[in-house]
């Protein structure tokens, strides 16, 4: 799809035009990957006046960018902080997160005059189209005359002391290569394992990826009583490992979406219970203790209705409770509802997979690459960056964060 926008506007054009008569063979770096974390490091590279080759198959840039929090861009977090990224060294994120912050490219969208707002949770949505972020990068790049070229297949990387990039129509050399070219979420928008593959060539680790950031898939009892609960929300307190959010859940036909359990699915390891608390901040049992007190003469569904939604109070009556008032409901059972409304515990069958997953976890092992410019230790010049790399934020503006300060860090240092 190309954006119509950004292609009426004349000072792309006039500068893509530019960039064209620019094209030389020899650069001072080649970022693969126009995407988020490629983007910033080109004009972050080209502001110190670099000459970079920003390189991408695809025949759009950002292309997730465009469609990123339901096509309004949550582009940073207020709560940046190492703790909410995952990855096996948890303190790598620290000097490039600190080098590049949430108020640095706050500065950058206010330069550019576009409105935001806070959503919640410290997130920060553009109030209008995602187009302007990506818009913004594109004018940022083209002002320090980045060389953007879309529709580049790679067929082969080399070094030889520098860096040659070979392509369908060329070969182009650096002294600099950036990798970012993200990671496998989303293959239908040309998401690929190709930075993964250049690091091995290179020799560097790669923590095997998985989907992230994914509504969870379940089985047997579990999903039979889920499906018919398809597009009921509430909120919970959704926990896998020592991780737990307070958001809301959405059931599916398949199992569990929504936010809270977006979040868990990345702490999530196949064969692993998650629980959630359907009645956060609330003691269950003293709970339904309470509403058969005040609403003796209800049927068990309507009263329980008074603390969820009407089709999950009627799905779990029918479920835990015999067809009698409250008044009349033994109070084993309501016991045995109340440890269930507290703590349920359910073992995913799986998860949706990269088709529908926001993020990849693992990746490039960051024990190879240096923190303060995210270069490969063994390999100089070699640069990696983004979601290629291990480490994965939370949800709520933190990727793109990560891809920012990272594509900062080695952008600072080419
Ligand atoms: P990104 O995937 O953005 O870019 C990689 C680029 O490399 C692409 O342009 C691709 O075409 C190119 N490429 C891939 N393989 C190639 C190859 N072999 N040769 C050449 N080019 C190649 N995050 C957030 O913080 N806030 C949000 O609101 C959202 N929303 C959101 C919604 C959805 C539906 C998804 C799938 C993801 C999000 N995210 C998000 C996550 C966020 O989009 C993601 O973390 C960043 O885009 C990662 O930036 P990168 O630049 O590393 O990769």
């Amino acid at each position: 799809m190309r954006d119509e926008g950004l292609e009426r506007s004349p000072a792309l054009r006039a500068s893509r035009g530019a960039w064209h008569k620019r094209a030389v063979q020899e650069y001072d770096a080649i970022i693969l990957g126009a995407g988020a974390a490629g983007l910033m490091a080109a004009m972050t590279a080209g502001a110190r006046g670099k000459r970079v080759l920003l390189l991408d198959h695809a025949e759009e840039a950002g292309k997730k960018i465009l469609i990123s929090g339901g096509g309004r861009c949550n582009f940073t977090n207020l709560n940046i902080a190492p703790d909410r990224f995952i990855s096996n060294n948890p303190a790598f994120c620290r000097a490039a997160l600190a080098g590049y912050t949430a108020a640095d490219f706050v500065a950058l969208v206010q330069k550019h005059g576009i409105a935001f707002h806070e959503k919640t949770l410290g997130q920060l949505f553009c109030d209008g189209s995602a187009r302007a972020i990506l818009a913004m990068l594109l004018e940022e790049c083209a002002a320090v005359h980045i060389d953007l070229r879309l529709g580049q297949r790679v067929t082969g990387v080399t070094h030889d002391g520098r860096f040659r990039v070979a392509t369908a129509h060329a070969t182009h050399t650096a002294p600099a290569l950036v990798l970012a070219t993200g990671g496998l979420s989303i293959p239908k928008m040309g998401a690929t394992d190709f930075a993964h593959r250049i690091a091995l060539q290179f020799g560097l680790p790669v923590i095997p990826p998985r989907a992230g950031l994914v509504p969870l898939t379940f089985a047997d009892d579990a999903l039979t009583l889920m499906q018919p609960l398809a597009g009921v929300a509430l909120d919970c307190v959704a926990r896998a490992g020592k991780a737990a959010f307070a958001e809301a859940m959405l059931f599916t036909h398949r199992g569990l979406s929504g936010p809270a359990i977006l979040q868990a699915s990345s702490y999530w390891n196949p064969g692993e219970a998650i629980t959630l608390n359907l009645l956060p901040g609330r003691d269950a049992n003293a709970s339904l203790v309470a509403l058969r007190e005040a609403r003796p003469k209800a049927a068990a569904h309507n009263a329980l209705a008074d603390l969820l939604p009407a089709r999950l109070a009627t799905a779990l009556a029918a479920a835990y409770l015999p067809p009698r008032t409250m008044a009349e409901q033994p109070g084993a059972a309501l016991r045995k509802l109340a440890q269930m409304l507290g703590g349920w515990q359910l073992t995913p069958m799986g998860t949706e997979g990269y088709a529908k997953a926001e993020v990849t976890l693992g990746g490039i092992d960051t024990a190879a690459l240096s923190q303060r410019d995210m270069q490969a230790k063994s390999v100089p010049g070699l640069f990696v960056i983004g979601e290629a790399v291990d480490v994965t934020g939370w949800l709520g503006g933190y990727n793109f964060q990560w891809a920012w300060s990272s594509g900062y860090a080695a952008g600072a240092a080419i």
